[in-house]
């Protein structure tokens, strides 16, 4: 049985590897998870009765959470996503100096080049634009 999210695809599901597919999947869910979040938001500003409210805010939670959970599965599977979310996450610093200060700090630099479980190299973050 086909995925739902086959549909879309930019490729040919047969010259996509399993990892492809799969993270194709993840990028999928992602993305419906942080609209559901934006619907939830929404709904919960706009309505007017107080246990509907209730409800939606839940829900938005539980999208978060959803959300969150992809990410760490990017993470987990991805070493560009891994080596971006290591230097942007939980940072103190204004949002758009922590790239500088990550190419600054060798103690923040990407680890590396090295081969996927695909067999593919991946290499430095200051190679990707
Ligand atoms: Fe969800």
């Amino acid at each position: 049985m086909p995925d739902s999210s086959e549909g879309l695809l930019h490729e040919a599901p047969e010259t996509l590897s399993t990892m492809a597919r799969d993270m194709h999947r993840a990028l999928i869910s992602l993305q419906e998870e942080l609209e559901a979040v934006d619907w939830y938001q929404q709904r919960a500003e706009s309505c007017v009765d107080e246990d509907l409210r209730a409800v939606f805010e839940h829900n938005r939670r539980e999208e978060i959470e959803h959300a969150a959970m992809l990410l760490e599965w990017l993470r987990r599977h991805d070493p560009i996503f891994a080596a971006h979310l290591r230097d942007d996450l939980f940072s103190h610093a204004p949002i758009t100096d922590v790239e500088a200060a990550a190419t600054e700090d060798p103690q923040t630099q990407p680890e590396e080049p090295r081969a996927d479980s695909a067999g593919f190299t991946i290499g430095s973050l200051k190679e990707h634009p």
